[in-house]
């Protein structure tokens, strides 16, 4: 009854991981640590190795009598995606294929796969819900939509049910700052501010002021990740309830604008957050936030922590852990 995570040493996979544990399940890591932490692990068990690595994964199901699979590692910058689409065609499709191919071949019948809400692309009803079609705007995007069709034409063809989590956007830190975001590898907006506030780099750009919003700026749906990955306990739970594949969002269903997120970090911080007003980046819809009902009905899950936690813990731990992993406290 194991559970094999990948990318279990990433940012929300190691959430995962720790609440699996927390909660009695069996867990084995599989992460080429190329973007993760070992330290994240908090102990537990790791396989250095490739996603695509068909031998690999097959005889690490096997050995370990693996029966649900929860599918993080991917590359996940969307800018990163259009300038090397391969890259992400690469790894996040060939790989996930070849991975989702091994362990159905080692007999599993359970995935979780770590969605984005990013499939919807400028969505064109808020809140979101899962029957909009999807509309991905970046190779990104694309690559995450891609492997919920494979999930489930193999779900049709070979019997895998699947769970595809539609994440909205991560954000926060576990509550004892243990472990937390990698802020050199991110470019969204809650790290940025947080490093913006601590001086480790210039004003934050805050990307248009002319939305058709509170106040002008982005309204996003910020999730903590310690919500996000009870999402995905409750996920195998279902699965493990006999329940048929399911593609739902992880959201609050509330929005934060830019400067809502500012104003806060200065209170919780202290400080002002340096900030200019620059144009709107290419893209960015004016308010995403999610209809977060399904998981509510079918994983009996919701949200339990909003803005303010979110940002209490990435300020605690961004300022505990000024370069990450392996420094501060
Ligand atoms: C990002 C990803 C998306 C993913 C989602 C949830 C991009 C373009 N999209 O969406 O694929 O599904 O997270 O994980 O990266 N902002 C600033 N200044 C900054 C950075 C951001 O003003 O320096 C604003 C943005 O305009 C937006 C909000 O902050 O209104 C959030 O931005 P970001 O964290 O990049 O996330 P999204 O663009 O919503």
């Amino acid at each position: 009854m194991t559970v094999l995570v990948t990318g279990g040493a990433g940012y929300i996979g190691s959430h995962t991981v720790r609440m699996l544990r927390d909660a009695g399940r069996e867990v084995v890591v599989l992460d080429s640590l190329e973007m993760g932490h070992e330290e994240a692990l908090l102990g537990a068990e790791l396989v250095v190795g490739e996603i695509a690595d068909f031998d690999l994964v097959t005889k690490l199901c096997r050995e370990r009598r693996v029966t649900s699979v929860i599918h993080f590692a991917a590359y996940k910058s969307v800018g990163e995606s259009m300038t090397d689409p391969f890259r992400y065609f690469s790894n996040n499709v060939g790989g996930s294929t070849t991975l989702i191919d091994a362990v159905v071949a080692a007999g599993v019948e359970q995935f979780v796969f770590s969605s984005s809400a990013a499939i919807y692309g400028s969505p064109a009803r808020i809140p979101v819900t899962e029957d909009l079609d999807a509309h991905p705007e970046s190779v990104y995007a694309e690559t995450k939509w891609m492997i919920e069709r494979v999930l489930s034409w193999i779900g049709e063809t070979r019997g895998l049910r699947s769970v595809c989590l539609r994440y909205f956007n991560a954000a926060g830190a576990s509550f004892d700052s243990r472990i937390g975001e990698d802020w050199s590898v991110t470019t969204n907006l809650v790290p940025i501010v947080m490093k913006a506030a601590l001086g480790r780099r210039g004003p934050l750009e805050v990307f248009g002021n002319d939305y058709p919003t509170r106040d002008g700026t982005g309204e996003r749906d910020y999730i903590h990740v310690v919500d996000l990955a009870d999402g995905h306990v409750k996920a195998l739970d279902y699965l493990d309830s006999g329940k048929p594949s399911l593609a739902c969002n992880l959201g609050t269903g509330r929005g934060s604008t830019v400067l809502e997120v500012l104003a806060e970090t200065a209170r919780i911080s202290g400080r002002e957050v340096p900030h200019v007003f620059s144009p709107r980046r290419a893209g960015d819809p004016a308010i995403v936030f999610a209809d977060p009902s399904l998981a509510a009905r079918e994983l009996g899950w919701t949200a339990r922590h909003g803005i303010v936690e979110i940002l209490q813990t990435a300020w605690t731990w961004h300022s505990t852990h000024i370069d990450g992993y392996g420094t501060g406290r």
